[in-house]
């Protein structure tokens, strides 16, 4: 612990952290032998430790790892198909080992092709842990305080047509944000600067699940470029089909956009560290023409490459595209459900297998329900089921699961927080609409073990007015444990 009482790492559950010690498919294992839904890792794209994915690592690090500086045809391969799921364009990879590394090499792209410094970022946007990343993520250089922006760095308004500045009822809020970032590049050129990049997630994912409006990025695109910038679209989190209808969410845009960039992480290798950035010839050559040479240690390793293949291998075989599009659907369904009935539901957001619920205290003023959404988070592990709150006032409860998550397990969660929202909502005061389920579904079924009993609902009472808090939590101290639970 650090003199100032705040650790600069954090663990999920801080009041009463997981020891997780195994995992298969869309769940994990505590050292009580514990099963969880996990409805958080979205790393474990194809399901925890898939066995396919471990046998091609395994295969290949019995047979040999080295580096790019060697030809293999695993990394010819890997970028072969890689680049067979993007638009044509896009046709040169780099390949890294975090997210991180993949946006900051887009950066060093950007900045070299023209020769420009400055980054238009959105609001509440992350992109990565290093300096020049922390540098370009609001969700991050805000908590150092005011004057914590960069000079090169602009922020657009994050284009959330809930939260945001043009909302639902406006005509057109493509255009509407776009001319925001239209603006900004006129007052940068004003300035005498000049913009390099303008990146953004194609879905934003701390930013609070932010779908942006169809359209946007091709008016952004299209503004930047004429700036002599570039546009790089994040797809750490999103992509590898996590949106169900397309391989990557920069296409719910329409076929007429094609980003400048793509970065690439998190689930492209299963859990194993891997990451990829792909561009095109024209800003390929103008990075060579540097005269720096771009060597990576561990980028591209026959071993990440036969990884990378295999999961895409994975992803085609057993059709998780397509899984994404059906469960994602059949979630959204059951989550509007909820919106109608519950006064803490505000708004459903989402894709595929990448879905956000907006809680709020009040659905006209939108006040974010914070509190609450910790509460529900703790309460949801209880029952044994992995979600995380995120979004600017950490009041979106996020779903981005293993993309084998079942139809039963959507069923599952939803139905375990329909009960806890109504209690919830009871022990505040709120009014549930409907209240014909107030109790937390006793039996769980699983794909392994088929339905088993497990805890009854619980009082929470306590919520009522004198309310526990922890943090900023209202969760109670004396949380009570299901009385039975699955066992493995
Ligand atoms: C959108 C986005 N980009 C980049 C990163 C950085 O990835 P990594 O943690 O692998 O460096 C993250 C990590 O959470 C992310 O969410």
């Amino acid at each position: 612990m650090l003199p100032s009482g705040k650790p600069s790492c954090k663990v999920f559950y801080a009041k009463d952290p997981l020891k997780i010690v195994r995992a298969q498919g869309q769940y994990m294992f505590d050292e009580k032998g514990e099963k969880y839904l996990d409805c958080i890792n979205n790393v474990a794209h194809v399901g925890h430790s898939h066995p396919y994915v471990i046998k091609a690592a395994t295969k290949q690090m019995e047979l040999l790892n080295t580096n790019s500086r060697f030809l293999h045809d695993n990394l010819v391969q890997y970028a072969q198909r890689l680049t067979a799921t993007l638009p044509e364009k896009l046709s040169v990879c780099y390949f890294v080992n975090s997210g991180s590394e993949a946006n900051d090499l887009a950066l060093r792209l950007a900045r070299q092709y023209r020769g420009h410094q400055d980054v238009i970022t959105l609001e509440n946007a992350y992109h990565g842990h290093v300096t020049s990343l922390i540098d370009i993520s609001p969700y991050k250089f805000n908590q150092l305080g005011k004057d914590s922006k960069k000079e090169y760095v602009h922020v657009a308004p994050s284009p959330d047509i809930y939260r945001g500045k043009y909302r639902e009822d406006n005509p057109d809020p493509a255009s509407a944000y776009a001319e925001e970032v239209k603006k900004i590049i006129e007052e940068t050129q004003k300035n005498g600067r000049k913009i390099a990049a303008f990146i953004a997630e194609s879905m934003q994912s701390c930013g609070g699940q932010v779908v942006p409006p169809v359209g946007y990025f091709q008016k952004v695109a299209e503004y930047v470029r004429a700036a002599g910038g570039v546009f790089i679209a994040d797809e750490v989190q999103v992509g590898f089909g996590r949106v169900g209808k397309h391989f990557w969410a920069f296409q719910l845009q329409g076929e007429d956009f094609v980003p400048d960039i793509v970065t690439m992480g998190k689930p492209i290798g299963n859990g194993h560290p891997m990451s990829c950035v792909v561009t095109t010839r024209e800003i390929a050559e103008a990075f060579g023409a540097s005269g720096l040479e771009y060597f990576n240690t561990f980028g591209g390793n026959p071993v990440s490459c036969a990884i990378g293949l295999a999961v895409l291998d994975v992803i085609e075989k057993e059709d998780l595209q397509g899984n994404a599009m059906r469960v994602g659907n059949y979630l959204l369904e059951l989550l509007a459900e909820q919106k109608e009935k519950h006064p803490l539901v505000g708004d459903i957001r989402g894709v595929g297998l990448f879905v956000g619920v907006d809680l709020v205290k009040d659905k006209e003023k939108r006040t974010p329900a914070t509190a609450e959404a910790l509460h529900l988070i703790y309460k949801l592990k209880e029952h044994q089921i992995l979600l995380s709150a995120d979004g600017p006032y950490r009041n979106i409860l996020k779903f981005k699961p293993p993309m084998c998550f079942t139809m039963e397990d959507a069923k599952h969660t939803v139905e375990t927080l329909d009960a806890l929202l109504t209690e919830l909502e009871e022990a505040t005061g709120m009014k549930t609409e409907n209240n014909a389920s107030t109790n937390v579904p006793c039996k769980r079924k699983t794909t392994e073990e088929g339905s088993q009993p497990e805890g009854a609902s619980e009082s929470i009472g306590h919520m009522n007015g004198a309310a526990c808090r922890q943090e900023n939590g209202i969760y109670s101290k004396k949380r009570s444990v299901p009385s039975k639970r699955i066992r493995t």
